[in-house]
């Protein structure tokens, strides 16, 4: 399918072609990213919500990114993994956000991290960029900013607002990070920062205008119970087919129609004769 993708590929791609990205959390979730030939995983801090069941993304730390970065690079993907810092570990200090992000590219295997936030941030993502780990930014609906922004709500809708995003996409891109993804903003806004900062930009929820689109991997493919975002297109209905499935393997056992013959291992029949005590059919 081609070459490993990298961090100057992606940087390459500002003005087309499109960039796509999808979350992975794991070992076949990247195995379908990279055979579907999607450009970028991110091994996002969403799987606090869709793989541990958690209300929001604060209760993922670095071991639990780790590990699940460690299962998205034993598939050996073709797409550029990038791997969220969850909360609290770009914050404290810049030795802290340094020590962090080691640890998600020494122990697992991220060739890019992505941080939540604005100018507060510039300082961690200079330090991070000083000791050559590429960054990518996040702005906008920020889920780490939940409780900050009241829930999760759409950002730069109002005048001063929207004019303190582009500002900070421009201040994000002076401090080196190599692509931001914009979240939860309205399509103006995002073709307006698409326009005036010369990364590319990957939107959800953002509109068409972005140089390239990101979808939790379980939304789009309809794997997830409960509610899903406007912005979302569910290309498959995983969790609807997956307990038909299961359903049906329960019908099958309780019927005794599984397994069946060719599902079950077989003794040879002289072998089988003599455990049963019987004389031999051949
Ligand atoms: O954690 C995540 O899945 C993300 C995407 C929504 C961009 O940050």
């Amino acid at each position: 399918m081609g070459d490993k993708i990298t961090v100057p590929d992606v940087r390459a791609r500002k003005g087309g072609p499109k960039l796509t990205m999808v979350t992975a959390y794991d070992y076949p979730s990247a195995r379908m990213a990279s055979d579907a030939g999607v450009d970028m995983i991110l091994v996002g801090d969403s799987v606090a919500n869709v793989v541990h069941g958690m209300g929001d993304t604060l209760g993922v730390d670095i071991d639990i990114m780790v590990l699940h970065a460690r299962a998205v690079r034993r598939a050996d993907p073709r797409p550029l993994v990038i791997v969220d810092m969850p909360w609290l570990s770009f914050h404290i200090s810049k030795e802290d956000t340094l020590r962090n992000a080691g640890r998600l590219v020494r122990e697992g295997g991220a060739e890019a991290v992505k941080l939540e936030g604005g100018h507060r941030r510039v300082p961690m993502i200079d330090a991070l960029v000083g000791a050559e780990i590429p960054v990518m930014g996040h702005l906008g609906l920020t889920p780490q900013s939940v409780h900050a922004m009241g829930g999760y709500r759409v950002q730069g809708r109002e005048i001063e607002a929207a004019r303190m995003l582009i500002q900070e996409a421009k201040e994000l891109e002076a401090a080196g990070v190599f692509s931001i993804v914009l979240e939860g903003v309205p399509d103006l806004v995002a073709r307006m920062v698409t326009e005036q900062v010369s990364v590319p930009t990957i939107g959800i929820g953002a509109g068409p205008h972005t140089d390239g689109q990101v979808l939790v991997y379980t939304d789009l493919l309809g794997l997830n119970f409960g509610h899903y975002p406007k912005f979302v297109r569910k290309y498959e209905s995983f969790a609807d087919r997956g307990v038909a499935a299961m359903a049906a393997f329960v019908e099958d056992v309780r019927s005794g129609g599984f397994p069946g013959d060719e599902e079950s291992y077989h003794l040879p029949e002289d072998v089988a004769a003599e455990l049963e005590g019987r004389p031999s059919d051949g």
